[in-house]
């Protein structure tokens, strides 16, 4: 299970020492971002697979990664020092918080991928496409901005979408078997396609009122 697996990389005793020591990748807010180039961040990044590969794909776009694990984003940095790559930097905090970080219409698009799906109702708070997180999303964004969101989870897909209907976004697209030919993918969702289950997609665009 990638879940154990996650659970075992926290016990990792390099990690801490490695995060410390850390000056290229690690960084504390978005304000100083360069502005000449577009922003993209992921928010739950995980092991940065999707993000470190689309960053060395894509030199025009700056890519942050957004993840409150340590071990996941050590792991990230440690991708980000095999390829090189100058257009990337990550923060190790909880989402919660992100609109204290980040500058207001200063993002262009936001990724969640396989954001973990908190199925009790008591929980569902905690879901990072729940109405207060899109509320905080909404404001770092800018006018336009997009939001893509794939799962593996169909009732927190549906459920989202639900959520989504009561925001500023505009559905663009949705996909119940999504997948695209030599896209990135992330560990979840390399996973998941390697077992033939479907991926969930869908794609909104910010309508600021
Ligand atoms: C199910 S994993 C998916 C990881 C990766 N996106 C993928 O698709 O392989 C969810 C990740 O989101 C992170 N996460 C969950 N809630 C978060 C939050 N509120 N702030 C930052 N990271 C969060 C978890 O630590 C975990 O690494």
């Amino acid at each position: 299970m990638l879940y154990n697996y996650y659970m075992r990389m926290r016990k990792k005793k390099w990690v801490l020492p490695f995060l410390e020591n850390e000056k290229e990748y690690l960084i504390s807010d978005l304000h100083s971002l360069p502005k000449d180039r577009p922003i993209y961040i992921e928010i739950g990044m995980g092991m940065g697979d999707f993000i470190t590969q689309s960053a060395v794909l894509h030199p025009e776009i700056f890519y942050v990664g957004i993840e409150r694990e340590e071990t996941c984003v050590a792991r990230a940095i440690k991708k980000a020092q095999e390829n090189g790559i100058d257009n990337f930097k990550v923060l190790l905090m909880d989402a919660v918080t992100v609109t204290e970080i980040c500058d207001p219409d200063s993002v262009d698009l936001i990724y969640l991928h396989f954001s973990d799906p908190w199925p009790k109702k008591r929980n569902h708070k905690r879901r990072l496409t729940y109405p207060t997180f899109l509320k905080q999303y909404e404001t770092i964004l800018k006018d336009d901005g997009i939001l893509i969101l794939k799962s593996d989870n169909e009732p927190f897909f549906d459920d989202s979408l639900e959520y989504f209907r009561s925001s500023n976004f505009i559905l663009e697209e949705t996909d119940r078997n999504y997948f695209r030919e030599g896209e990135p993918m992330t560990a979840y969702q390399a996973k998941f396609t390697a077992e033939g289950k479907p991926i969930y997609y869908a794609r909104y665009r910010l309508n600021k009122v």
